[in-house]
């Protein structure tokens, strides 16, 4: 009987998303405010103990194949090494991975790959230093590349490239293609969700997936590929005839909760079932109350086969959840 993570419409998660903090080096407009978050007590987030126990519990009980670590920006945590160190030794046969802004990375690339980490994904929205510098509210692009490079040169590959379309930035997707493909990293579109801080987020106004093809289209030549796996979020077009391609995350204008294999970890130690569910089930207090490892997996359980059939974005009567994306970890 192998374990497994299993929600009431059948859907098994084997996709573990663990946000490390809320801070982050950015301000990114489709995620959070101004002046940042609150900050969380010392005491609320998980220690890399709890991090590592938690995933070994995940692996061993759960059925978990792959944990990604988010933020905030992870980067930001002093012991994200430890993190992982100790996490790649307590649940030897999953997958390590990061989603990053990049700051920091060029100084860490080397030592992240040596604790465990096999791949990250970089946040970069548009390679236009003023445009960079409006978005994320910060005047930090040449860090954001010198991260890409060193985690290519630190072999934390394939690199992929998160690019969220945004009105303002929309303007230099070409060359951010262009870009991608002569660097030889991979490249994946997102359509913003409702998600920022600022709740500014319309339906009417947000960049869809076919006006972002339309776009490209008059520079490159786009073959659809699908997904290249039913679970993934990104769908995938060939560029140029391949074989690099260009992906394509609509969340919003196809869904795909359907097939969604994720669960949550926020930074204080919350399962949240999906981004869109502000219903969260704390097992950071069950860990420090003495829970055994069964004692956590049930809890996990509980919390997962209530998961949504979907956002529920194209309902009338949608609400954005409570917390922001640096509060979920994307
Ligand atoms: P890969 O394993 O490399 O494909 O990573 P990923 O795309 O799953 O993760 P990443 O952190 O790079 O996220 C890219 C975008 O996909 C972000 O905007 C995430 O918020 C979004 N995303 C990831 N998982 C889900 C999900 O379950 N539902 C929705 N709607 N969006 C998701
Ligand atoms: N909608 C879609 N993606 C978002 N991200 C952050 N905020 C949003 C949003 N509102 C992306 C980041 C990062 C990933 C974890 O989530 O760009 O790459
Ligand atoms: Fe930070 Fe990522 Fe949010 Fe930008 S998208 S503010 S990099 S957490």
């Amino acid at each position: 009987d192998v374990p497994h993570l299993l929600d009431s419409f059948g859907r098994i998660a084997r996709d573990l998303r663990i946000s490390v903090t809320e801070k982050c080096s950015l301000r990114c407009t489709y995620c959070m405010p101004a002046e940042g978050l609150p900050n969380l007590e010392f005491e609320q987030l998980l220690t890399a103990e709890e991090i590592a126990r938690l995933v070994g519990v995940a692996d061993r009980l759960l059925g978990v194949r792959e944990v990604r670590f988010t933020g905030g920006e992870p980067l930001v945590r002093k012991d994200i090494v430890d993190i992982i160190a100790l996490t790649a030794r307590h649940a030897p046969g999953v997958e390590l991975s990061m989603t990053t802004n990049g700051i920091g990375l060029e100084r860490r690339a080397e030592r992240l790959r040596e604790a465990g980490l096999t791949r990250v994904n970089v946040s970069l929205d548009t390679i236009d230093r003023k445009h960079f510098a409006s978005l994320t509210r910060r005047d930090r692009l040449p860090a954001v590349l010198g991260g890409i490079d060193g985690a290519l040169a630190a072999g934390l590959t394939p690199v992929k490239i998160n690019a969220v379309l945004m009105r303002e930035t929309l303007h230099g997707a070409q060359d951010l293609v262009q870009w991608c493909l002569d660097r030889g990293v991979d490249l994946r579109f997102i359509e913003q969700m409702p998600l920022d801080a600022d709740r500014e987020w319309a339906r009417s106004t947000m960049v869809s997936a076919a006006e972002l093809l339309d776009l490209l289209g008059k520079r490159f030549t786009l073959t659809e590929i699908g997904r290249t796996d039913p679970s993934a979020p990104a769908e995938e077009w060939t560029v140029n005839g391949g074989p690099a391609t260009v992906g394509i995350i609509a969340s919003v204008t196809r869904s795909f909760c359907a097939d969604c294999d994720r669960t949550r970890l926020t930074a204080e130690g919350t399962v949240r079932s999906c981004l869109f569910s502000d219903s969260e089930t704390d097992l950071r207090v069950a860990l420090r109350g003495g829970a055994t490892d069964e004692e956590i997996a049930d809890l996990w359980r509980g919390a997962m086969w209530n998961k949504w059939a979907g956002h529920g974005m194209e309902r009338e009567d949608f609400v954005p959840p409570e917390r922001s994306m640096g509060a979920i970890g994307g």
